[in-house]
């Protein structure tokens, strides 16, 4: 899709909120005065029933730092980590990252960033069991309102859901990934919530532009996050799974159209990798995450066979359907859709993983036609923002849709056979 206009203007008219924010004292900004941790956050590893990964920023130079971990009982253990000196956009920041291991399965923990003579408060950190899952999943979060959308869409999801110790977002998180302030408000957005939860980001197409709309390799959304390693030497933070509960997440990259030209390989390179991470995964539930939706939304009355299924789809979906991919999560349409079952590129009552497009959690919202042979489901029009809640054990999977302000719009029950699909409205 090309917005390079509209969003050309977006960024003049948020010189302004940029050039505000430099004078105006945000919390963070006034914490990180006599406190230079900023936006501490958990991210997910390869089984975060036992490992955990805690990073912040800052924008000084610390060299010694730790994080303390303090158990229920009181026992403590020091972890030590890396930092980074990180340059984007003209800002330098220094990037921490400590992981914690060797920690018990469903546990409650609580853990304190120390920095030279900075300390965080004490976080709490609950370490999932294998049984269960509770997630918030978010829908593109771009903004072009100073992100306060998305503050919004994610204030009102994490006091209505309260015990949900995972959230994912779906890919686009900020507008423009290499404007820092939207990172830095995007991070501002959820300074609430996201020190107590463990956090699974995709990269999403607009992570991959520059200041001029242009595509670039996605510095900064790399470097703030890490992900589990997926022994790729070219493309480590692209793609990675994980564990958590009874399900493995499969977190795909859908941006090798915008990569391959920088950077070639991206696509390739994924298939051998899903291939043996799907056959080699041990959980009841093998859920794909990946940022582009499979329908191609301009084409749907061509005569063409396959034309309203996109690039993205036709890349992945005969993949999905060989390895018994159970729930395929997408984003970057900006609308609720569940397509339901899709096998062999066609809608199927029971085969093939079930396709639930995601929707919107921020205020970019596109005008997006219905097809009735693959949207099953979709809201009102024209809609606002969601946000999806996704819980469930080793028997039974459900994702629901809600609104901001709570109201349920649409729930998908997935039963262990993986061939039956209870629906209600
Ligand atoms: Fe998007
Ligand atoms: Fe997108």
């Amino acid at each position: 899709m090309n917005f390079n206009i509209s969003r050309r203007d977006f960024l003049k008219i948020s010189a302004l909120s940029l050039i505000s924010s430099l004078f105006r004292k945000s919390p963070v900004t006034s914490a990180a005065t006599n406190n230079d941790i900023l936006c501490p956050r958990q991210l997910i590893t390869d089984n975060c029933a036992a490992s955990r990964v805690i990073m912040w920023h800052s924008k000084e130079s610390h060299p010694q730092f730790q994080v303390q971990l303090k158990n229920a009982d009181g026992t403590e253990k020091v972890f030590k980590g890396a930092y980074q000196r990180f340059t984007d956009d003209d800002t330098t920041i220094y990037i921490y990252r400590v992981k914690l291991d060797s920690l018990t399965p469903g546990t409650s923990y609580s853990y304190q960033i120390q920095m030279d003579s900075c300390t965080s408060p004490w976080y709490p950190l609950t370490t999932n069991d294998n049984d269960t899952i509770k997630a918030l999943i978010f829908p593109d979060s771009q903004c072009s309102d100073g992100y306060i959308t998305w503050k919004q869409v994610a204030t009102s999801a994490f006091n209505d859901h309260p015990d949900t110790p995972l959230f994912i977002n779906m890919g686009d998180l900020v507008d423009n990934g290499e404007a820092s302030y939207q990172w830095r408000q995007w991070f501002d957005g959820i300074k609430a919530f996201m020190p107590m939860r463990v956090f699974a980001p995709l990269m999403g197409n607009h992570e991959t532009y520059d200041l001029d709309w242009k595509c670039r390799l996605p510095k900064a959304f790399l470097n703030y996050f890490s992900f589990p390693d997926n022994g790729s030497t070219d493309f480590r933070n692209y793609y990675y799974s994980f564990d958590y509960g009874p399900v493995h997440f499969i977190a795909l990259n859908s941006q090798f159209e915008e990569i391959d030209p920088i950077k070639p390989g991206l696509l390739q390179e994924q298939f051998a990798w899903l291939e043996n991470d799907v056959r080699t995964a041990k959980k009841p539930w093998n859920v794909v995450l990946i940022h582009k939706d499979i329908i191609n939304y301009e084409n749907l009355n061509s005569p063409e066979p396959l034309a309203d299924i996109d690039i993205v789809g036709k890349t992945f979906m005969p993949y999905f359907d060989k390895l018994g991919i159970d729930l395929v999560l997408t984003a970057h349409q900006h609308t609720y859709r569940r397509h339901g079952h899709i096998y062999n590129f066609s809608p199927s009552e029971d085969k093939g993983p079930v396709y639930i497009d995601t929707g919107v959690a921020g205020n970019c919202r596109y005008n997006v036609p219905r097809t009735k042979r693959f949207d099953k489901i979709m809201l009102p029009q024209p809609e606002t923002d969601n946000y999806i809640l996704l819980a469930g054990n080793a028997s039974r999977l459900t994702v629901q849709c809600f609104l901001p302000e709570g109201k349920l719009m649409d729930t998908c029950t997935l039963t262990n056979s993986k061939q039956d699909i209870s629906i209600q409205k």
